[in-house]
């Protein structure tokens, strides 16, 4: 077995191509756009050419079937509305050439809608059991379109589900996303846990009027809403945080977003992260508490969406010290033990096998953006860390 660096780099930058943004090597492959589904074609066609069946289920996700009992090892390859070309794409080329590259029985997967245009990584969720189908069919994107409708693009190409017992475990390989790897200069990270997220949409309702007539004591200002809530949050959430705990809010819709109007109405995306659960539950009290607060003292109505979410996951152990010693090989005295503080399909395969994860650097830490991007040797470093554990496991 010896992988080949070259066809993986260039198997890269193709898949690159699908969706490429014209701004360095940025990428606008949301799941189920026409880039996404091209993309997926193309990978089926790779997957042939790599002595795998190339197998779509009724949620879009592509496996590369080897025949009996197998390793699966993949990511996805939908993309943010503004993405990298690595985020989730290295860990789909790099399991294809694993594949194709092995004597021993590899499947490939690249599962869809990672990226959350619906939900948490849907995809995978929906596979590993953890989101029920229908539940997911009604989950909408910003714009309002369901799960449901956006799928119906690809059910043509639909072979049903796996069977999650032909895998004996689940490998991921990952840029980091992050700067810890980049700031300290390590050329691989071994991932021992991945943290959990819980995100929601918040709606404030208020009153839209004019604003050159509507004196200020009178106005239900739904932006206002907003601005205070997260003032107050950001301070409640002092006590309860950790320097590793996150929260976002990345979405924000106000209506009608006229400069002489009032606004009347607000919805938002809060997402929060952190590795241990009841941290999540706690913070998600405090989130309710002072929307219910800021939305009694301005006159506002507020909706609280549907509550989603993923726990925070161990790594398996065998798994991992595979991972572990082909970084010792490849990268000695370069390479580290970290968590993930970015979400990842190998949580919810780790209800059905044995998971573990691979990263390597991102260049100024930067990710979910055009900017992303990896050094070409630690790309190839990671492969060969793959290489080395794959040998030692199957
Ligand atoms: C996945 O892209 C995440 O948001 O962590
Ligand atoms: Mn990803
Ligand atoms: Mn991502």
């Amino acid at each position: 077995m010896a992988v080949d660096h070259k066809r993986f780099l260039a198997d890269l930058h193709k898949l690159r191509e699908f969706g490429a943004s014209g701004v360095g090597k940025g990428v606008i492959r949301p799941a189920y756009s026409d880039a996404d589904i091209a993309a997926r074609k193309w990978l089926a066609e790779r997957m042939i050419g790599a002595g795998l069946a190339p197998h779509f289920d009724p949620v879009g996700n592509l496996f590369g079937l080897a025949e009996g009992t197998s390793l699966l090892m993949g990511s996805h390859s939908d993309s943010q509305p503004e993405g990298g070309w690595l985020d989730g794409a290295l860990g789909v080329i790099a399991a294809l050439e694993i594949a194709r590259s092995c004597d021993r029985p590899i499947s490939v997967v690249s599962f869809q809608d990672e990226e959350g245009r619906f939900g948490v990584t849907t995809g995978s969720a929906v596979w590993s059991g953890g989101l029920p189908l229908e539940h997911a069919d009604g989950l909408t994107d910003g714009a309002g379109i369901t799960f449901g409708a956006a799928r119906s693009a690809m059910t043509d190409l639909s072979q049903g589900f796996v069977d999650p017992a032909r895998f004996s475990g689940f490998i991921e390989m990952h840029i980091e996303q992050g700067p810890s790897l980049d700031a300290s200069g390590d050329q691989i990270g071994v991932v021992t846990d991945i943290v959990g997220i819980r995100d929601m949409s918040i709606t404030f309702q208020g009153q839209q009027n004019h604003a050159g007539t509507t004196p200020m004591h009178l106005r239900r200002d739904a932006f206002q809403a907003l601005s205070l809530f997260n003032t107050r949050l950001n301070d409640r959430f002092r006590n309860v945080v950790t320097p590793q705990t996150v929260w976002t809010i990345g979405r924000v819709d106000l209506h009608p977003n006229a400069s002489s109007i009032v606004p009347g109405r607000v919805r938002f995306s809060m997402q929060w992260r952190d590795g241990d659960a009841d941290r999540l539950a706690r913070m998600e009290e405090i989130i309710r508490a002072t929307a219910q607060e800021v939305a009694d003292q301005q006159g506002l109505v507020l909706e609280f969406g549907p509550l989603l979410g993923l726990e925070p996951v161990a790594m398996d152990t065998t798994l991992r010290t595979a991972l572990e010693n082909g970084a010792g090989r490849v990268a000695p005295g370069k390479w580290r033990k970290m968590p993930s503080g970015a979400l990842h399909d190998a949580t919810n395969l780790s209800r059905l096998m044995p998971v573990a994860m691979l990263f390597v650097p991102s260049i100024n830490g930067i990710s979910h953006d055009f900017a992303e991007d990896t050094a070409e040797r630690d790309l190839v470093a990671g492969l060969d860390v793959l290489e080395h554990a794959v040998q030692a496991l199957v």
